[in-house]
């Protein structure tokens, strides 16, 4: 196979070095053995938090119970690392079919004989202790499926998937919080123009040498983007609330034929987990119900509502390949990025990741974490909704299973980009491509605009 990784550099990347590590197989199995470690402590926090009886629970029919993430987890991590890294022989092969995503609908999984929590915890650790001393022999080099360490990064980027996905399970779930984090520091610098002016041009787009980079971020090309203009941070409650206070849920002019239909099936009026009493609108986030804070970037919405919104403001949503530009081009070197700020892995002072705080920062905050152009919270708060439809970028190769992207190209799932509170900077990069239905909004999505330049 070409291999979805590594081999292809039609298009520099521009010199952004990676994971770091590579050359040194001692750093890359510690920045393996980090990762797995990091994202096996968020999963047992996200399944210790409850009685076992809310981890067999169907807290909704759009997601899976909780204990079926947690045997999930370690079943792709006995397929990936035990059987095919190294090649050993499948432990619990009769379990497999249960814990095939493709099998079995979210919704009819509780139905399912599943491992119980205790069985869950205590097949997922069995996996990990065979697959950390996988780890220890195996050379993170000569197949593609190892090289740079791929195949543990990509099982920890799952792991670490699975644990937001988790997370969407806590904040659907009914009853008192579970799970309680500080809020963001308060970090902003003066006001900001409210958008900010991308040149047009050619800039790289995708990697081709970002080494635990998934298949769908691949290859690096060059893309020619007129120029554009796009909102500093993604759309605040605030602004979203004057939206609905001018009509926006109730004139139909606003909306697609089927964000309008849905919107009236389901008589929806505002996001999800908002509700209105007396004459102010309240939120519940995990567990906890409280005014809606006007200054965060609005959350849980629909690709249909991020456009009604855009529509209503005389804008439209930014394609993904204008997203990708306003994060990581640099117009001083005309190279792209790994992240806004450089090619530095995230730190705290740069985003909101990794479920420190369970909430979006306040629009205008991680001034750290700017593009070059000043274009902020790009990475990390909410994921944003794009315009555009999840298709492969030319010359894309599955790897290493169609079922991770290559199934859910097309037409019917919209892009979203840059991560959210709820997301491990393991899993979230400037080339990082999620999606979803554009009617879902349980998911932590939000948006920000843009504007095409030459209607100046
Ligand atoms: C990339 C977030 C859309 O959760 O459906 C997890 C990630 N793929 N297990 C999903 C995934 C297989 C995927 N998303
Ligand atoms: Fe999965």
């Amino acid at each position: 196979m070409t291999g979805g990784k590594g081999s292809d550099s039609r298009v520099a990347d521009g010199g952004a070095t990676g994971a770091g590590g590579e050359g040194d197989p001692e750093a890359l199995r510690t920045r393996a053995l980090e990762a797995l470690t990091v994202a096996r402590e968020r999963t047992a926090l996200l399944t210790s938090c409850v009685e076992d009886g809310e981890l067999t629970a169907q807290h909704s029919p759009l997601m899976s119970p909780l204990v079926w993430d947690l045997a999930h987890i370690g079943n792709q991590e006995e397929q990936w690392l035990w059987r095919a890294v190294a090649g050993r022989e499948a432990l619990r092969p009769e379990i497999d079919s249960l814990y095939d995503a493709f099998e079995h609908p979210r919704a009819t999984r509780p139905s399912l004989p599943l491992l119980a929590p205790g069985e869950a915890r205590a097949y997922a650790a069995d996996v990990r202790v065979r697959v950390l001393d996988v780890l220890e022999r195996t050379p993170l080099e000569g197949r593609p499926l190892v090289d740079a360490g791929f195949a543990f990064g990509m099982i920890a980027q799952h792991e670490q998937q699975h644990d937001e996905t988790m997370l969407i399970t806590h904040q659907l779930r009914k009853g008192p919080a579970a799970l309680t984090a500080p809020p963001p520091p308060v970090r902003r610098s003066g006001p900001l123009p409210p958008e900010v002016l991308v040149p047009g041009g050619p800039f790289t787009m995708g990697t081709s040498d970002e080494p635990w980079a998934l298949d769908n971020e691949r290859p690096a090309h060059a893309r020619l983007v007129p120029a554009f203009h796009i909102d500093t941070t993604p759309v605040t409650n605030g602004a979203y609330l004057a939206f609905m206070a001018d009509g926006g849920y109730t004139e139909r002019r606003w909306w697609r034929p089927e964000g309008w239909a849905q919107i009236r099936e389901h008589s929806i009026e505002a996001p999800l987990f908002w509700r209105r009493e007396g004459g102010q609108w309240l939120r519940r986030r995990f567990g906890v119900t409280e005014p809606v804070p006007e200054e965060e970037p609005v959350l849980h919405v629909s690709w249909y509502e991020a456009d009604a919104y855009a529509r209503w403001a005389g804008r439209r949503l930014p394609s993904e390949t204008e997203w990708e530009k306003a994060a990581r081009y640099d117009p001083g070197s005309g190279r792209s990025r790994r992240y806004p700020w450089g090619d530095a892995e995230p730190g705290p002072e740069h985003a909101n990741l990794g479920q420190r705080h369970l909430r979006p920062a306040p629009a205008g905050s991680y001034p750290e974490g700017a593009s070059p152009l000043g274009v902020r919270q790009l990475i990390g708060d909410v994921w944003e909704w794009t315009a555009s439809d999840f298709l492969p970028y030319p010359g894309f190769t599955a790897f290493p299973y169609k079922e991770y992207s290559e199934v859910f190209f097309g037409p019917d799932h919209k892009v979203l980009r840059g991560g959210s509170f709820a997301v491990d900077p393991v899993a979230c990069r400037g080339t990082f491509r999620n999606w979803d239905l554009p009617v879902r909004r349980q998911i932590f999505s939000g948006f920000r605009t843009a504007r095409s330049a030459e209607l100046d």
